[in-house]
């Protein structure tokens, strides 16, 4: 966005009713002329301006744009998207901010994209990522713990995404082991993570998030696997895409410095008391057929699931799909 027209949306902002023509042109040092061009150029990305004669321009409704700056100006975070990139269209937030880790870029990180033409899921399936709707994210993290403790940091994602979810809408999201988001029982988040690390240290850790925000029924693909769902769909509102993700940068920023001080203890809890299958039976199928069934009795320091089988044995499971029997 050209810096005049950036710096006209912040007057707006700040201002927060009509703003005179005048005053703009000595804020910013331009001409009447200049300022209708910029106005039309708003205008022309979506913003709805109101201009009213004798009293000025007045902001009456902002696109729901990904743009970076609208998003820093509500992260209260300490590290993460201290930088942020928002994209139009990419392949896919992860490669990108595997390609950023690998340059060298900070811890947190962030790559944000409106559409992913490439979207990538767990067991090698695609994410479907459809523009203007979804929140497509990946934040690059280079955490000093052992290789085999990296999965702990879904965890970190899966109640970040949570909270985000009670802070924006009456809904009442739930986690499904291992990284699922539901609500009402169908799928509302995925969580991707992936890493690069040596024998004993990490190099960096990529946690991808995808939240189903505002998509419509018609945007969903027909061939998915299990029941899936957006927040417009089960809210019957729209939600703000960048208060979303800020609010959700601000709930992983400080998941994740709790979790460098306090260990995986904290968020273990809080998972646990927002699964699905708390204090469940719960059956768990591989490929479609039944492979061990019990009570849900949480997850241990690697994310594998307890599950207490009826001779009163802990099982762990390292993969599969948990059904709430
Ligand atoms: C799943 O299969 O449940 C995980 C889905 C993860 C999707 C997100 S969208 C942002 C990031 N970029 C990707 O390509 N995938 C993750």
């Amino acid at each position: 966005m050209h810096p005049k027209v950036s710096a006209i949306l912040r007057l707006f902002h700040q201002e927060g009713g009509f703003v005179s023509g005048e005053h703009i042109s000595r804020e910013l040092g331009v001409s009447r002329t200049a300022i209708w061009k910029h106005i039309s150029t708003l205008r022309a990305a979506g913003y709805s301006i109101e201009a009213v004669p004798s009293r000025g321009y007045r902001l009456v409704a902002s696109p729901d744009l990904l743009d970076a700056e609208s998003i820093r100006s509500k992260l209260q975070s300490l590290m993460i998207g201290q930088r942020l990139l928002s994209l139009k269209r990419t392949f896919s937030t992860n490669a990108d901010a595997m390609r950023l880790a690998e340059d060298g870029a900070d811890e947190g990180t962030v790559v944000i994209a409106d559409a992913q033409s490439a979207g990538k899921g767990r067991r090698g399936r695609a994410w479907s990522s459809p523009e203007g709707v979804n929140l497509y994210c990946s934040v690059l993290l280079r955490p000093r713990i052992m290789p085999n403790a990296a999965p702990q940091l879904t965890f970190l994602s899966a109640v970040a995404v949570a909270r985000a979810i009670e802070a924006t809408t009456d809904l009442k999201p739930e986690i499904k082991w291992p990284n699922d988001v539901l609500i009402a029982g169908k799928k509302v988040a995925g969580l991707l993570n992936e890493m690069s690390a040596e024998t004993d240290a990490i190099n960096f850790v990529i946690l991808g998030i995808g939240v189903n925000l505002n998509m419509s029924a018609d945007q969903f693909p027909d061939d998915l696997r299990h029941p899936a769902t957006s927040l417009l769909l089960e809210s019957g509102s729209k939600v703000v895409r960048t208060g979303f993700v800020a609010i959700m940068l601000n709930e992983l920023d400080k998941l994740y410095a709790d979790f460098l001080k306090f260990g995986f203890a904290p968020v273990r809890q809080e998972w646990e008391q927002r699964c699905i299958a708390n204090g469940r039976q719960v059956a768990i199928s591989d490929d479609g057929a039944d492979v061990a069934l019990g009570m849900f009795a949480g997850i241990d320091e690697d994310g594998a699931l307890l599950l207490q089988t009826c001779e009163g044995k802990i099982k762990r499971i390292l993969s599969g799909d948990v059904r709430v029997i």
